[in-house]
């Protein structure tokens, strides 16, 4: 069984307007409970009175039948009658079967005594419409009887349609009033959640919520814009610590770097040497990692290809070709260096881990690029492929990592810049074997024009 809160609408506006239809339906439904309680339209009274305003309606229209109005009048009275309820037509004397049946119901029986008793109306005693032994013949000429039924119905014009008519009029104003309503209410609800989702994403400058709206609303906006600045100032001040640790450590290694030069045991001078280097480095990595990876860079114009095909040849210089595939002209804004150095980093591990590398761009619909860099290595396992991009996180290298080891912070700034992008970076199996690193980035909005 589906539980019932599957059935449930997810959107507050959904929520809300079901919840006002069904208290409209509720509504209505009830007034109309207490109007025919009142009013007893069903007309539920005793048999009695019922037989005599039956006999009463009967009579009346009989004498209408009867008297010396035209023929349009009368079945003007006719058509009137059968909308306010009241069954009655007109059929040949010959059409009426003898049926024993006929007026045996005592209900029928006794309006036929009224009507003969207090209106002088003969109905016919034992004759009726085929099939219909309570209807009530009345003659009105040598040929004709006007057939009642019995039972009186309220006409579906006069109720039914009616209510239909207005309970759908109600429903549909406040749906689009409630709907126009909930807009209102929710709108800034939407773009909360956008904003929360972008924070830290975009090349966009990042502005702070519109503090309008329903209070909670408002209050909701105030404070993450709130936080926001906090987040902000958290990471800005813990990066600028980081990268003055960094920096500072570089003095005293320097100095360290002189003393030991100047040391005679030429293995252990040598060992050092090369650990300074390693420390070295990694100060240098490091603090390339904490720089904030483009945020402040402007965003340019700039033709992807090219870019592209500059990174490719760089490698081609040193040894490591590397193809590339897709448009030979496309325009993108992108903070160029940024992006550079995030291609550069993917297309290095490329290199590392497998004999080729192949780099596809492909644009995406609304402007949007799609930057495919694969190798024919061993490819990263499935569970390993989220814990790559966490920073100095090194999987078993299939060169060792004295050769061109980094310090596991490449993919990790790789995902940084494309985010900044507003774009992602993921990884997918290369056909038949190897690892595809796709970046996707979305079209930017540029702070600058300028085409290189
Ligand atoms: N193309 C690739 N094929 C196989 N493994 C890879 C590939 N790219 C990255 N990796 C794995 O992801 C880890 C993290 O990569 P990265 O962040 O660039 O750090 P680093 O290159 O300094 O080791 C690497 O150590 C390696 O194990
Ligand atoms: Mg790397």
């Amino acid at each position: 069984m589906i539980p019932a809160r599957r059935l449930l609408p997810r959107t507050i506006t959904a929520q809300i307007t079901a919840l006002v239809v069904t208290a409209v339906l509720l509504a209505v439904g009830l007034t109309t409970l207490v109007l025919i309680t009142i009013f007893d339209l069903n007309g539920r009274g005793s048999p009695e009175v019922l037989a005599v305003t039956r006999a009463a309606r009967i009579a009346m229209l009989v004498k209408e039948e009867l008297s010396p109005r035209s023929q349009e009048e009368r079945a003007l009275v006719m058509a009137a009658a059968r909308w306010f309820g009241i069954e009655v037509e007109r059929l040949p004397l010959s059409g009426l079967d003898s049926d024993p049946a006929a007026g045996t119901n005592p209900f029928v029986k006794s309006i036929k005594t009224i009507l003969r008793d207090s209106w002088g109306i003969e109905a016919l005693a034992d004759r009726a419409p085929p099939g219909r032994p309570d209807a009530i013949a009345v003659p009105i000429n040598g040929e004709e009887a006007l057939i009642f039924q019995a039972a009186h119905r309220f006409s579906r014009n006069f109720i039914v349609l009616p209510t239909i008519f207005a309970v759908g009029a109600i429903i549909v104003i406040t749906v689009f009033l409630s709907i126009y309503a909930l807009r209102w209410i929710t709108s800034p609800l939407s773009s909360i959640a956008a904003a929360a989702r972008s924070f830290g994403r975009t090349t966009a400058k990042e502005e702070a919520l519109s503090e309008n709206g329903p209070r909670e609303i408002a209050q909701v906006a105030e404070a993450l814009n709130d936080m926001r600045k906090r987040v902000r100032t958290l990471v800005d001040e813990r990066t600028r610590m980081l990268a003055a640790i960094s920096h500072d450590l570089r003095t005293p290694l320097t100095r360290l770097r002189l003393r030991a030069e100047r040391m005679d045991d030429a293995k252990t001078r040598d060992g050092m040497l090369q650990d300074i280097t390693t420390i070295n480095d990694m100060i240098g990595e490091t603090l390339t990692y904490l720089r904030d990876n483009g945020r402040s860079e402007p965003v340019h114009l700039v033709d992807l290809p090219s870019m592209i095909q500059t990174i490719c040849d760089e490698f081609g210089d040193v040894g490591f070709p590397v193809a590339y595939e897709g448009p030979g002209r496309h325009p993108f804004a992108c903070r160029a260096h940024a992006l550079t150095r995030a291609i550069t980093n993917v297309i290095d591990n490329g290199t590392k881990h497998g004999p080729g590398v192949f780099v596809v761009l492909s644009p995406q619909p609304r402007g949007a690029v799609r930057i495919d860099i694969s190798d024919n290595g061993p490819g990263i396992p499935e569970p390993l492929r989220e814990k790559v991009f966490e920073p100095f996180f090194k999987g078993n290298s299939a060169r060792p990592s004295s050769e061109r080891g980094g310090f596991g912070l490449g993919l990790s700034i790789a995902r940084d810049i494309v985010r900044n992008h507003g774009g992602d970076i993921r990884l997918l199996d290369h056909e038949p074997r190897g690892l595809t690193v796709r970046l996707t980035l979305p079209r930017q909005a540029e702070t600058s024009l300028n085409i290189t």
